[in-house]
């Protein structure tokens, strides 16, 4: 039974592969997770509870405890999710963001080396280093053109720029000790279980409370949208059979402006719960003020994934926003625990064991 490392297996897309993982491999799952404000264990679901999924309340900062994870658990790889990933956070407060996707990646990466060098063969060639990483690390794209894994680097917000210094890490570490790396650069992901801060999540929740929706600028900006769990088949796809060393862009061909999204949403809410006031939601449709920087465009040539390793995504973005819209509906329970702070129970129950 392989033993693989998940770090942010308890945020959204770490908890989405896990639960693939769990239900479509035998794979045995070390889940690394500090549990900041996004890390959730509801998310995991009844994968949470699966004897294969061992869970380290873990900061991937912290040299030592990484590397007592290694020397326990003798991993056959490891996919790295871990990362603070909201860009507006990341205006008001760079430093979360320098540490953990910069200091955090670095740390992994040394802990990783320092484990796979003491591997004999077959097992140090076969060992993996994923990292998971975003396309915006490409910049911001005109009206026309595709990102490609040939795309040179121009990343502008302190989240983009630091996952661009952990990319170029990851790199580092194949090319000088010739650790056996992978990196995918995805585009914008939505689905259930996504925390209430992102776009789609957050307009959903904003209409049901009947709240204003608050789109940027002219709300024209546009975004390459990829359903989540078809973001977690790809990750498998390329740990398992990607080239070491190369780069895998991925992303769904689904190319809508804000306000598109957001007319989506509310159209969507309509049919399926509309108000009790008899009103369109797109009635709260609120122009603020733009976010500083704010990248155009984002679009994804995913062309050589779907070429040499087989992935397509097998949702529109019809058909997966309307399982989003229809989940956010369902999962009340998840959505209340979020809003009232009670996802991070297990947080204050083990501190107070610790303590008492
Ligand atoms: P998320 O914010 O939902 O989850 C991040 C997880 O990492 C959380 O569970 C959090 O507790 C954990 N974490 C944060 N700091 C940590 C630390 N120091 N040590 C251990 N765990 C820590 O993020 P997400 O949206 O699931 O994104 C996952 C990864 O995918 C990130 O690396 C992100 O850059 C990348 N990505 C995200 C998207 C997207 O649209 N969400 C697109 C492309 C790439
Ligand atoms: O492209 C991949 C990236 O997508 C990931 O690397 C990031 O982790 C992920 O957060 C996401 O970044 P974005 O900034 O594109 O996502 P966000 O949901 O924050 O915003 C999507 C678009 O919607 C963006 O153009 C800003 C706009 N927006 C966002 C919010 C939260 C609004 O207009 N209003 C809002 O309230």
């Amino acid at each position: 039974m392989k033993t693989v490392f998940v770090t942010g297996g308890a945020g959204f897309i770490g908890s989405a592969l896990i639960r693939l993982l769990i239900a479509e491999s035998d794979w045995r799952i070390v889940n690394i997770d500090k549990l900041t404000y996004a890390g959730n264990l509801e998310s995991l679901g009844g994968a949470g509870r699966d004897a294969r999924h061992v869970f380290s309340h873990s900061d991937i900062c912290d040299r030592q405890a990484m590397d007592a994870l290694f020397a326990q658990y003798r991993p056959d790889g490891i996919i790295h999710l871990a990362a603070e990933s909201h860009v507006d956070r990341s205006i008001h407060g760079p430093g979360d963001f320098i540490q953990t996707n910069v200091v955090g990646t670095y740390t992994l990466l040394e802990a990783a080396r320092a484990y796979w060098s003491t591997l004999a063969e077959p097992e140090r060639g076969a060992f993996r280093f994923h990292h998971v990483s975003t396309d915006e690390v490409f910049g911001s794209l005109g009206p026309t053109g595709l990102f490609d894994e040939t795309t040179a680097y121009d990343p502008r917000s302190p989240y983009s720029s630091s996952k661009a210094s952990s990319d170029h890490l990851v790199r580092a570490w194949q090319h000088t000790y010739g650790l056996p790396t992978l990196i995918t650069n995805c585009s914008n992901n939505y689905g259930p279980y996504q925390f209430p801060e992102k776009l789609i999540p957050l307009m959903i929740l904003n209409a049901l409370a009947g709240k204003p929706l608050p789109i940027y600028g002219k709300g024209d900006n546009i975004r390459d949208w990829l359903y989540v769990d078809d973001h977690a088949r790809a990750l498998r796809l390329v740990f398992e059979r990607g080239q070491p060393g190369a780069t895998y862009c991925i992303g769904g061909r689904n190319e809508k402006t804000n306000l598109q999204v957001v007319d989506t949403l509310c159209r969507l809410l309509d049919q399926q719960r509309p108000r009790a006031n008899g009103r369109r939601y797109e009635e709260l449709k609120t122009f603020v003020a733009d976010r500083p920087g704010h990248d155009q465009r984002y679009a994804i040539d995913a062309g050589k994934i779907q070429r040499e390793l087989g992935w397509t995504p097998t949702e529109s973005f019809e058909s997966g926003i309307a399982k989003t819209v229809a989940w956010y509906l369902d999962n009340g329970e998840w959505i209340a625990h979020v809003q009232s702070g009670a996802y991070r129970q297990w947080i204050d129950q083990n501190y107070s064991q610790r303590q008492s």
